[in-house]
């Protein structure tokens, strides 16, 4: 392929659901422009539509109103998550301070997703919950007036790191928490402390402060650098030619893919950095690259942790074995991701193995070729299909359309970076 392309990203999804979350909570009307409207998206929205707030539809392009109350409000029915793990973690956070009884369910695929992780410290602050199996959904939480705490998380999870302060934050009460491996994603925290909270971090622990006031705000989502990751992908994949994405998230808590594929020998450039409602963004300018081997150490796996992968197909057109290091979270993501990225790149002619909590990928010369079982996971389908750009690539996924969980229009911009002569014939 011959990529030449300036294009957007729909916008980031971590923190549109939780300018979502924090919107329905304040009391009065927030605007959030640049927002994802993915199917996840969808899910927030519809669940915090049943907690009493107003939420406006969620169409590409129209900003999003939300009208909060300041607190929720007891649903009627049980909440839907739908496939999105960060709403239901981080709702169980704000629900763990409120006086009623709410049941979370989500598909099959959340559903198998381990939620005593963030039950146990919430449970600690004073909230009660109870499950109708062993672990994961459905469950309900019974709120209520919480107490501080001071807890090491038992990984470093985003998620659970952002229940712990959210239940801080609706409970008005002080919360430390500590990750065990590298730092998580930190926009929870930016966005806590724009409301005016002490949110320290000594490098060790995170301390969470109840000083600040919540309000209606405005918000501009910058780009989604994960969604952005695949384009990349494809563009380092290509024979020829350049691709620019513009106003990408550029937080180095999400950007450890770039700084892995800067030392696997991609022509990044980064431009125009700036900063954007306490975020910075800026634009990618993506050139093909022949790329070599190289080792993802632990300490880097959070900030890389939804690019794994994509780097791992990338991995398999890297000249050498390239080694990630203590990935076992990938087991509980949407589906069993190290599992599943180990079996395609087989499936598809790479030499691939997952064992103990390390993955392995050899780089390799021939055309991929076979089947891909996503398990509908948004993230293994796109990254599967970017191996399919390769010249003579025949891989076919088996359920493309999963992509439209965090990337609405995948399919359109991944055809939308072949040059026009291209295009044509
Ligand atoms: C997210 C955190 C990460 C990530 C997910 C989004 C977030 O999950 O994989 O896509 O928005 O906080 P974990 O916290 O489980 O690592």
């Amino acid at each position: 392929m011959i990529v030449d392309a300036d294009l957007r990203v729909p916008g980031d999804k971590s923190i549109t659901h939780r300018a979502l979350l924090l919107s329905a909570f304040a009391r009065g009307t927030s605007r959030i422009e640049g927002a994802l409207t993915s199917l996840d998206a969808r899910s927030s929205a519809r669940v915090l539509r049943q907690l009493g707030a107003a939420v406006s539809p969620l169409a590409a392009g129209r900003a999003i109103t939300v009208a909060g109350r300041g607190r929720f409000r007891r649903p009627a029915g049980r909440l839907d998550c739908g496939n999105s793990g960060t709403t239901t973690r981080l709702l169980l956070g704000l629900l763990a301070a409120h006086p009623f009884a709410a049941t979370l369910t989500g598909d099959r695929s959340l559903r198998r997703r381990p939620m005593r992780r963030v039950t146990i410290p919430l449970e600690l602050m004073g909230a009660r919950f109870t499950f109708a199996g062993n672990d994961g959904l459905p469950l309900t939480v019974r709120g209520g007036k919480l107490t501080s705490l001071r807890y090491a998380l038992p990984a470093s999870s985003a998620q659970l790191k952002s229940a712990v302060l959210l239940a801080g934050l609706a409970g008005g009460v002080p919360v430390e928490v500590r990750e065990p491996a590298g730092r998580s994603r930190d926009h929870t925290e930016r966005m806590l402390r724009a409301f005016g909270y002490v949110v320290e971090d000594d490098g060790e622990w995170i301390r969470f402060l109840p000083t600040g006031a919540l309000e209606a705000a405005r918000y501009a989502i910058p780009g989604d650098p994960s969604s952005a990751a695949f384009l990349v992908g494809a563009a380092l994949l290509a024979e020829a030619g350049e691709l620019r994405l513009r106003e990408v998230c550029l937080n180095p808590t999400r950007t450890g893919f770039l700084r892995v594929l800067a030392r696997m020998g991609a022509d990044i450039g980064v431009e125009g950095v700036r900063e954007s409602a306490g975020e910075p963004v800026g634009d990618l300018v993506i050139r093909p690259s022949a790329l070599t081997a190289t080792e993802v150490v632990p300490g880097e796996i959070p900030g890389l942790i939804d690019e794994i992968p994509l780097l791992s197909v990338l991995a398999s057109r890297a000249e050498g074995t390239t080694i990630f290091r203590e990935v076992g979270e990938l087991r509980v993501k949407e589906s069993d991701r190290l599992a599943l990225l180990a079996a395609n790149l087989r499936a598809v002619g790479a030499r691939a193995e997952a064992r103990g909590n390390t993955l392995s990928v050899e780089g390799s010369v021939a055309s991929p070729a076979g089947r891909v079982v996503t398990e509908s996971d948004h993230r293994l389908a796109m990254a599967f299909e970017v191996l399919g750009t390769l010249p003579g690539a025949k891989v076919r996924v088996d359920h493309p359309e999963c992509a439209a969980v965090s990337f609405p229009g995948f399919h359109a911009s991944l055809r939308a970076l072949r040059a026009r002569r291209e295009r044509r014939s």
